[in-house]
């Protein structure tokens, strides 16, 4: 497995592959890796010949106030999972090499950003919007896989490679969880022993939502009602959002007709998490 650090390089490598039509895999990750990401390289595996795993955490999309110091940083353990599952180039730019002197072009997906995380987190998908299309300049893969873990991250994802034409296939895969359903995450680990004991009832929650909006619901003030009442039994817990809404355009729904995404975001104690689940009516 290569390693490389510099934007050029890393094009030239892919210049090189690309002259042969070999088909170029990539996953964006920001390291720390789990199973989750294990699960996106996999599945990304299986569909190119030469995959890329880029591993750089992003500083454009935290926030002053967020954990970009303290985010996980475990370089080596990333590369040994990476060299195990078979990837062939680990992309690791600095950020100095990524947003040298004088950057200015900042990528925003305003309407899809609008909502759910990006009202708590307002520049937070223009970075990752912008980190995004850098290394799909960088590299020009042929496919790109991200997780349905982070649901609005994939819509803006979708949305920026529509609005500039980007010719790269975009795959969501699905969320890996923990056994009690808790889903994996690099920020788990700051959870403390009792809020990690807790914290599956936020899957238990949204997956209560589900089964409401199959078992008929139409009304998403109703299917949060049942949603809150599983979350009111821990009192350590508190909502951010809970919302039913489309799953393309991310609008709340003002009736639940036939497909939905139920997403979400809570704190437990000073840990904030982010789910979600598609649903669909499957009685009409
Ligand atoms: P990061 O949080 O490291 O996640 C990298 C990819 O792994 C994302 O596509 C994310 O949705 C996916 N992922 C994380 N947890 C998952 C889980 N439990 N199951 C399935 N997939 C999971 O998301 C980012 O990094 C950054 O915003 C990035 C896209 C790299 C841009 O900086």
């Amino acid at each position: 497995m290569k390693t490389i650090h510099s934007p050029l390089a890393m094009t030239a490598w892919c210049k090189a592959l690309r002259r042969e039509r070999v088909v170029i895999g990539l996953v964006p990750t920001m390291g720390a890796l789990h199973e989750g990401h294990r699960a996106l390289i996999r599945a990304a595996r299986l569909r190119c010949d030469a995959l890329v795993v880029s591993i750089f955490v992003n500083p454009t999309q935290f926030a002053p106030t967020e954990d970009l110091a303290t985010y996980p940083r475990r370089l080596t353990q990333d590369r040994a999972l990476c060299r195990q599952e078979g990837v062939d180039a680990c992309f690791e730019p600095t950020a100095a090499e990524l947003y040298p002197e004088g950057f200015q072009t900042v990528v925003s997906v305003p309407l899809i950003a609008r909502r759910w995380e990006g009202e708590s987190r307002p520049h937070h998908f223009a970075g990752v919007a912008t980190v995004v299309a850098k290394l799909f300049g960088i590299i020009r893969p042929d496919l790109a896989l991200f997780g349905q873990k982070d649901y609005q991250q994939c819509a803006v994802v979708r949305q920026l490679v529509k609005d500039l034409h980007l010719d790269v296939r975009l795959l969501m895969r699905p969320t890996v969880r923990e056994r009690d359903g808790l889903a994996m995450s690099s920020r788990n680990v700051f959870l403390s022993p009792e809020e990690r004991r807790v914290a599956p009832v936020f899957y238990q929650a949204l997956v209560a939502g589900r089964r409401a909006i199959e078992r008929g619901l139409r009304d998403p003030g109703s299917v949060q009602s049942v949603m809150r009442k599983v979350l009111e039994e821990v009192r350590s817990i508190a909502v951010d959002y809970l919302a039913v809404c489309h799953p393309h355009s991310l609008e709340p729904l003002d009736r639940i007709d036939r497909h939905a995404v139920i997403l979400g975001a809570l704190r437990v104690g000073a840990v904030r998490l982010i789910d979600n689940v598609l649903a669909e009516r499957k009685y009409r």
